[in-house]
């Protein structure tokens, strides 16, 4: 019943995650037992197959922390100076607990004229330097401040002589009880004898309502598994070595058609200069693409042209492929090799994700399905009376203009061309409570499969084992909610 994948993808069309639909198989386990363990790269373990785009209104140093306590990867985007770009990887890789904080700074003989300056802390950090990455001096709090007869007074006059702090390795929980031990509702965050964050008892208690935290993504520094992307110019090799002094530990060839001289000669300049490092190659949608970054020493390979939420590259250049067929060609090669392939692009909703892993994929990397949340970029707005997020193609003019061209070749023509647009997505909450509920949605549909782990729906579609089907337009429209006059969608 049904066809096998090596027949359906082989008979002249491109077909994404939509397009098809997997007949179920047999259960034998429950839910729970489902293990989405993985690998990122060939050698990158990750507890969930999730990894957030380089892109910069999906990840900078938040959503890199937050990937990782979730069990997956954050890859910190190109779209600023190279020391800028390890200036994010570095607080990613400072922080243990996935808090959200955005401390206010003085110095000691600054005055507080103002009590905006309160508007998002109870309390405001006093340092030698009256800024963030110096020695912990003291706290001012709302109340003293407000307390006080005369604002004009400098802060070493009233400020609370305290050098009281938590360690940056701390855990959520280890703050938690800190918190609670000591009777406070906030305590600043010190990494190397300098602070960085203001940990307060609202923000813990925030996470501590989202499902349980597992270990997360830790490396063999201690620190959370942090990659960062770079471009194919000569100038990259030294954003790389920015990187790579700040810790970490895989790096992205950010590249729309990543089988050029520019990605080959670049992979091979990195496995010699930095061996250890893992390189993840890209993007490809065709096995002889794959097969020229495999052989030039690629230990992940990305894959996806054109289907991205944003992206108008199959439109502009007429090159491109259709996201199922591609996951599966590129994945049933690389495996011959042992390189893992991450699908990019086009997620959006679990179903994909069941999809893209299934085909052969052993990470999904996803920008809309992350954008909006509480850990990307940016700021909240209101448009239609709706809470939205600015979410940008980085083949955007917008984004180019800062800089991202190089991914689109861009910066070797004369004119710019955008592949990609610039747009909003709703809010859709924190990536700590959304992810773990995705996660749980997709180990019911590897147990539909009869898949009671990774490997073994890449076994199952690889034995032919697992059959599926081509959805008509009107079995597509049937197996959405169809006949409602309205309806909520609400899934956790
Ligand atoms: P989703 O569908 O998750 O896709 O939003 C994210 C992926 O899209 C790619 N990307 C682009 N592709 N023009 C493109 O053709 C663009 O401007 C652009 N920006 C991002 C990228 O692979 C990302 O992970």
């Amino acid at each position: 019943d049904g066809f096998a994948a090596q027949r359906l993808f082989n008979q002249g069309y491109s077909y994404t995650y939509d397009d098809v639909i997997f007949l179920p198989h047999y259960i034998d386990f429950p839910t729970d037992s489902v293990q989405l363990g993985t690998r990122l790269s060939r050698n990158i373990r990750l507890t969930i197959p999730c990894v957030s785009s380089p892109m910069d209104t999906v990840t900078e140093s938040h959503m890199a922390v937050a990937m990782a306590a979730v069990g997956g990867i954050g890859i910190i985007h190109s779209n600023l100076d190279p020391t800028d770009q390890a200036a994010l990887v570095k607080a990613a890789k400072a922080r243990r607990a996935p808090i959200l904080s955005n401390p206010v700074f003085r110095s000691p003989s600054d005055r507080i004229s103002s009590e905006d300056d309160f508007e998002s802390n109870p309390y405001i950090l006093v340092t030698e330097s009256g800024a963030g990455r110096s020695k912990l001096l003291g706290y001012v709090s709302k109340s003293d401040w407000e307390k006080l007869p005369e604002k004009e007074v400098k802060i070493y006059d009233y400020m609370a002589n305290s050098s009281e702090s938590v360690s940056s390795d701390f855990d959520l929980d280890r703050i938690a009880a800190y918190l609670d031990e000591k009777r406070r509702d906030a305590v600043a965050i010190v990494n190397d004898d300098e602070v960085i964050d203001l940990a307060t008892k609202e923000e813990v208690e925030r996470i501590k309502g989202y499902p349980k935290l597992g270990a997360g993504t830790v490396g063999g520094d201690g620190k959370w598994v942090v990659g960062a992307a770079i471009g194919t110019r000569e100038q990259d090799k030294e954003r790389l070595e920015h990187l790579v002094k700040a810790g970490i530990n895989v790096v992205v060839i950010d590249s729309s058609q990543g089988n050029s001289i520019y990605q080959i000669d670049l992979i091979k300049h990195i496995k010699l200069r930095y061996p250890e490092l893992d390189v993840v190659g890209g993007n490809v949608v065709t096995i002889s693409q794959a097969q020229n970054l495999i052989q030039a020493g690629a230990d992940g390979l990305r894959v996806g042209m054109g289907s991205g939420s944003i992206c108008t590259t199959q439109e502009v250049c007429a090159v491109g492929r259709g996201q199922a067929t591609a996951v599966y060609k590129v994945a049933s090669i690389a495996s011959q090799s042992g390189v893992p392939v991450i699908a990019d692009g086009g997620i959006s909703n679990s179903g994909h994700i069941v999809k893209a892993l299934t085909l052969g994929a052993s990470t999904v990397m996803m920008g809309s399905f992350l954008a909006g949340s509480t850990e990307a970029p940016g700021t909240y707005e209101y448009q239609n009376g709706h809470r939205v997020k600015k979410y940008r193609g980085m083949g955007s003019l917008e984004a180019m203009t800062k800089g991202s061209d190089a991914r689109y070749l861009g910066d070797k023509a004369k004119l710019k061309i955008a592949q990609g647009v610039v747009g909003k997505v709703a809010d859709k909450g924190s990536v700590l409570k959304f992810i773990p509920y995705t996660m749980q949605a997709v180990k019911q549909g590897f147990q539909d499969l009869g898949a009671s782990s990774l490997q073994s729906a890449h076994d199952l579609i690889r034995s032919n084992t697992l059959r599926l089907e081509v959805r008509t337009g009107a079995a597509q429209v049937e197996g959405g909610v169809h006949g409602l006059v309205s309806y909520e969608k609400k899934s956790f």
